[in-house]
C-alpha cells in the first residue's frame, strides 16, 4: 500500500552558523514554526524531510521561543543510522528524554520508560529477567491458548473488526501478565480511557496552546480524560490494596513489585507501583496489537505472502497448536512481522532526546548543549538508500542475507541502547505465535478496497475500523504459486 503524504512547502535551505556543516531545513511559519506543517500530516512530514538530508532543522517558531525563553529554539530530525546510533548507543549518556506534555505525565508519572539516571537503572534491573529468555518462552501456552479460543468464536462468514479483536486479544494476555488473572467486563472502560488519553497526548504533543492549557479547566477533551483515568487509577490501586491484603505470591508482575525494594532498600510505595503497571499495561499491548493490526491488512494484500506463510505453518506447525520451541523455524513468519514493523512501526517516534553537553555527530554536526532530536522509526525505515521502493511490502527484505548488507540503526522499531524495549522479546513471541496460531485456524479477507491510512497517536493506528471477513483457511493449492 502507498502512503502519500500531503503536499508540502516547497524547500528552501537555511543554515545555521554555529553547526560545523550547515544544516537545512523546510520553510515554517515564523510564528508557529514546524508545528502548523506537522500537525496536518505527521508523517508525511516526516518522510518530505528526507530531501533535506541527514539532519534536518525544524524550527520552533517564535510563541514557542517567548514561551521558553530561547531565540531561535529548533529540533533535528536526525535521518542517517550512525547519528542515530550515537544518540542511541555510543554517547546515550549525554542524552535525556525531553519533558513530556502533562497529560503523559499525569497517566505514566516516573514509570521506566520516562525515569532518568539512578531510578531508570534501578527499575530495568528489577525487570529485565522477568522479561527474557524461559520467562517470557513460559507465556507461550497462555497466548496461544487466547488466540486459538478467539479466532474459534469468529463465526465463518462474519465480518470482524480486526483492530479491536487484536486490541483485545493483546490487553487480555497483559492483564495476565500483569495481575495474574483474567481482565473482566472493564477491558471495554480501559480501551475506551486509553484511546482517550492518546487522542488528548497527540493533541499536547502537536499544540503548545493545548500542552499549557491546566487540565482543571473543564474542556470537554480534559473531562473525558479525567473520568477514564480515575477510573484507571481506581481499578490499578484496587488491585495493589486487594494483593497487599491477602499476601498472596503470585507469578506477576504485580507480585514482583510488591516483593521489590527502591534504590534505598525500602519496598516500594502505592504510588510507584500504580506507574508501573501503567507503563507495561499501555506499552506493553496497544504497540502488539497495532502491529498484529497492520499485519492482517497487509497480509489480505498480498496473496503471494499469504501462500508462503501457509506454507511454512503446514510444514513447522500442522495440525496442532504452535509452541515457543516452534519459534525458531518459523522463519518466514518472522521475516514477514519485522517488515510489518517497517513499514508500520507503532512507536512511529521515540521520545525526543536532549543533549547535555555539546557534541559532535558522526556526520559533523555539532549540536549545542540543550539540541532537541527528533529520532523516527517511520522516517528511517521508509529512507531509500536502505529500503529501496520503501512502500512495497517485501517480507525478502529480512532475508538474513538482505538484511546483513543494511548499516545498524537503519530499522529500529524497539529504540535502541540503554532504553530499547524491554519487551522485545516478549512482543515478537506473542506476534509470531498469534499470526501462526489464527493463520492456521482462519483466513481474513478483507472486503473493503477504501485505503487505510495509518494515524499517528501514541502508537501508529489504522485511520478508521478494518473490517475483516473471516472464511475458512484455503487449502495450500488454492493459493498463487509462491515465488
Ligand atoms: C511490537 C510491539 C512493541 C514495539 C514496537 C515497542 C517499541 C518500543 C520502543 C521504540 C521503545 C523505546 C522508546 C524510546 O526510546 O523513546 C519501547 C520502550 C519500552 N517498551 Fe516497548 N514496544 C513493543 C512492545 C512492548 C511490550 C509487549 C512491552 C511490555 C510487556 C513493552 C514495554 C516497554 C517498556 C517498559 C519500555 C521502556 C524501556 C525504557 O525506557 O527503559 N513494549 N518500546
Amino acid at each position: 500500500m502507498q502512503y502519500a503524504p500531503r503536499a508540502h512547502k516547497a524547500c528552501r535551505m537555511t543554515s545555521n552558523a554555529l553547526q560545523s556543516v550547515p544544516i537545512s531545513g523546510p520553510p515554517v511559519s515564523r510564528w508557529f514554526g514546524f508545528f502548523s506543517e506537522f500537525r496536518r500530516d505527521s508523517l508525511g512530514f516526516l518522510l518530505c524531510c528526507h530531501a533535506y538530508g541527514d539532519i534536518v532543522k525544524l524550527p520552533m517558531g517564535r510563541i514557542a521561543g517567548l514561551l521558553l525563553r530561547e531565540p531561535d529554539p529548533a529540533m533535528y530530525l536526525l535521518n542517517h543510522p550512525a547519528d542515530v546510533r550515537h544518540v542511541l548507543v555510543a554517547n546515550q549518556d549525554n542524552y535525556t528524554k525531553a519533558p513530556v506534555p502533562p497529560v503523559e505525565s499525569c497517566i505514566f508519572g516516573q514509570g521506566v520508560l520516562h525515569a532518568e539516571g539512578a531510578a531508570h537503572h534501578h527499575q530495568r534491573r528489577l525487570f529485565l529477567p522477568f522479561f527474557h529468555g524461559d520467562h517470557v518462552n513460559s507465556y507461550a501456552g497462555l497466548i496461544v491458548e487466547k488466540a486459538a479460543a478467539l479466532a474459534d468464536s469468529w463465526q465463518k462468514g462474519r465480518t470482524i473488526d480486526i483492530g479491536q479483536e487484536m486490541t483485545q486479544l493483546t490487553l487480555s494476555i497483559i492483564w495476565r501478565l500483569l495481575f495474574g488473572q483474567d481482565i473482566g467486563p472493564e477491558a471495554v472502560e480501559i480501551t475506551q480511557a486509553i484511546t482517550t488519553g492518546q487522542h488528548l497526548i497527540k493533541k499536547q504533543y502537536d499544540s503548545l496552546s493545548a500542552r499549557i492549557l491546566p487540565l482543571w479547566i473543564p474542556t470537554a477533551d480534559h473531562r473525558e480524560f479525567s473520568h477514564g483515568h480515575r477510573r484507571m487509577n481506581a481499578m490499578i490501586r484496587q488491585f495493589i490494596q486487594d494483593r497487599r491484603a491477602n499476601q498472596q505470591h503470585r507469578h506477576d508482575l504485580l507480585s514482583l513489585l510488591l516483593a521489590a525494594t527502591d534504590g534505598e532498600g525500602q519496598p516500594l510505595g502505592d504510588d510507584y507501583i500504580r506507574n508501573e503497571l501503567v507503563t507495561f499495561l499501555l506499552a506493553g499491548h496497544e504497540t502488539t496489537a497495532s502491529a498484529l493490526t497492520w499485519t492482517w491488512l497487509l497480509l489480505s494484500q498480498s496473496p503471494m505472502v499469504r501462500a508462503r506463510l501457509a506454507d511454512e505453518l503446514a510444514t513447522v506447525v500442522g495440525d496442532r497448536l504452535p509452541t515457543a520451541a516452534d519459534i525458531p523455524r518459523l522463519r518466514y513468519t518472522k521475516m514477514m512481522w519485522d517488515e510489518t514493523l517497517r513499514l508500520y512501526p507503532p512507536a512511529w517516534l521515540l521520545h525526543t532526546r536532549v543533549s547535555r553537553l555539546e557534541d559532535r555527530l558522526p556526520s559533523g554536526v555539532r549540536l549545542p548543549p540543550g539540541a532537541r532530536l527528533f529520532l523516527s522509526p517511520w522516517s528511517l525505515h521508509r529512507d531509500p538508500r536502505w529500503f529501496p521502493d520503501p512502500n512495497r511490502f517485501d517480507p525478502d527484505r529480512f532475508s538474513e542475507d538482505a538484511a546483513m548488507h543494511r548499516p545498524a540503526f537503519c530499522y529500529i522499531p524497539f529504540g535502541g541502547g540503554a532504553r530499547r524495549c524491554l519487551g522485545e522479546s516478549f512482543a515478537e513471541m506473542e506476534g509470531l505465535l498469534i499470526v501462526a496460531t489464527v493463520a492456521s485456524r482462519v483466513g481474513l479477507r478483507r472486503m473493503d478496497t477504501q485505503p487505510i491510512l495509518p494515524n499517528p497517536l501514541m502508537t501508529l493506528r489504522p485511520s478508521k475500523a478494518i473490517q475483516m471477513l473471516v472464511e475458512p483457511v484455503a487449502s495450500p493449492e488454492n493459493y498463487p504459486t509462491a515465488g
